[in-house]
């Protein structure tokens, strides 16, 4: 913890701190009352009220988002709060200025930012340590890398199921066809996903999981239906399975976390998975085109780099994708980071599970409609899936839309279910406009 909290403070004191026009300060103390102290630094004093808590007004006025609409799908892709707008600005001049910057003297106001500063404040965030992260541009080349990476040999499985991401199933199945492996899916993990609870998930997947299973893909969060998968209960089966295996017949755990890194107040790195990977442009805020793998320490030797790396020759690192790639962006994410620690990881999954359980309690009173994702706050974050009798999800959020509430669906999705996405720059106020839309939508 301690260690933890002294990166973030280095994070969001310096980064955050000159803006404000004067020079950096010595990185010390406690960032986040450095993020918010006196200067009006990037716009992120007075984010925290005279009691310490975040005034979710001041949040959301970090926000450019338009505000003649209600926006309840932010978790698509982010809207920066101004903090991070104005760090990827700050690096872009300087690429701008003299390219030939790179690839070490690149600066946020208080000093140096590249790979080893970004994977640092990430490690922080997630409960890990930097040398088991690579970053990638998305979650899609996350899986990509790990999927692709991971040795198997020919007759050996990856087990997922239907309600896990299109680019989920795809980075599986296109390294399955490459290596002689096999994709194998399983419908759901559960009867019902409103319905759904951890014993039901964890027993169905004791169930599927054989000696050739070489990488169960489960989704932290599942975009098409809300739920919270109990990862650290599946991480328990796994391990069980995996007593005696060879390390080369061990199934590894490899978790979609894109919906709860910054979503759910957990350590992404202590889930008891083997890999995790994220987006952090959904939840986390973090400039566009930006991401993180992360790998247990004893999976690095199991997963082979696809790309030549820029970052590292060995190692987890060695998997980052090389290449120029938008550094006014990766090398921001500190920022991002330092925005949330300042906000508290607790206190933004809190605020989450409020509007979300708010969004779930007003849906389900409303004649017509069905929700699709748990009630319970531990089976679910931020994601809360519904449909509407005789409309399918894409018509629910075409008809919001005309109404200027942004719902989103799952493009492509024979389930078609709508979703509220709440996010920490939405307001209760938000959830009942939503809800009002949807009564609308629902009476015809
Ligand atoms: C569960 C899930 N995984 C992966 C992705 C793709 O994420 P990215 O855009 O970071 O590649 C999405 C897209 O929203 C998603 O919902």
């Amino acid at each position: 913890m301690r260690r933890r909290s002294v990166l973030a403070g280095a994070v969001g004191t310096a980064a955050v701190a000159a803006w404000g026009g004067g020079t950096a300060e010595a990185v010390t103390g406690d960032g986040a009352g450095r993020l918010l102290g006196a200067g009006g630094l990037l716009g992120a004093d007075g984010l925290l009220g005279a009691d310490g808590r975040p005034d979710w007004g001041a949040v959301r006025a970090q926000f450019r988002l338009d505000p003649d609409w209600v926006h309840l799908a932010t978790f698509y892709l982010a809207s920066q709060p101004r903090a991070v707008r104005e760090a990827v600005a700050h690096l872009a001049r300087q690429l701008d200025a003299d390219p030939m910057l790179l690839p070490t003297h690149l600066t946020l106001p208080d000093g140096p930012t590249g790979w080893d500063r970004v994977r640092q404040s990430l490690a922080g965030y997630l409960g890990g340590e930097p040398e088991h992260l690579a970053l990638a541009a998305s979650t899609t080349i996350g899986l990509g890398l790990v999927y692709n990476g991971v040795i198997t040999r020919p007759g050996q499985e990856f087990l997922l199921s239907d309600d896990d991401h299109d680019v989920h199933r795809g980075a599986a199945r296109l390294a399955a066809e490459k290596h002689g492996a096999r994709l194998r899916l399983v419908p759901s993990w559960f009867a019902d996903s409103a319905q759904a609870t951890a014993d039901e998930v964890v027993s169905a997947i004791r169930a599927q999981l054989r000696p050739t299973t070489r990488v169960l893909g489960v989704t932290w969060v599942q975009s098409r239906t809300g739920v919270r998968m109990p990862v650290t209960r599946i991480a328990e089966v796994v391990a069980e399975a995996n007593r005696g295996r060879k390390d080369t017949d061990r199934c590894l755990l490899v978790v979609d976390g894109v919906h709860g890194l910054a979503a759910v107040d957990a350590d992404a790195a202590r889930l008891g998975a083997d890999a995790v990977v994220a987006g952090t442009h959904k939840w986390l805020l973090g400039p566009r085109g930006t991401g993180v793998v992360w790998l247990a320490p004893w999976a690095t030797e199991q997963v082979r780099p696809t790309f030549a790396s820029f970052i590292a020759s060995e190692g987890t690192p060695a998997l980052s994708p090389g290449g120029f790639l938008a550094f006014e962006h990766a090398f921001a994410l500190p920022v991002s980071v330092a925005f949330q620690q300042a906000l508290g990881r607790s206190r933004v999954a809190a605020r989450i599970t409020e509007l979300s359980t708010r969004a779930k309690r007003g849906l389900a009173r409303i004649p017509g409609v069905t929700v699709h994702t748990p009630t319970a706050p531990g089976m679910s974050a931020g994601i809360t899936c519904f449909s509407v009798r005789d409309h399918r999800g894409s018509d629910v959020v075409t008809m919001a839309a005309e109404r200027k509430v942004r719902l989103s669906s799952l493009y492509r999705d024979s389930l078609g279910y709508a979703r509220i996405g709440t996010g920490i720059m939405n307001s209760p106020q938000d959830v009942d406009a939503a809800l009002r839309v949807v009564r609308d939508i629902a009476r015809g």
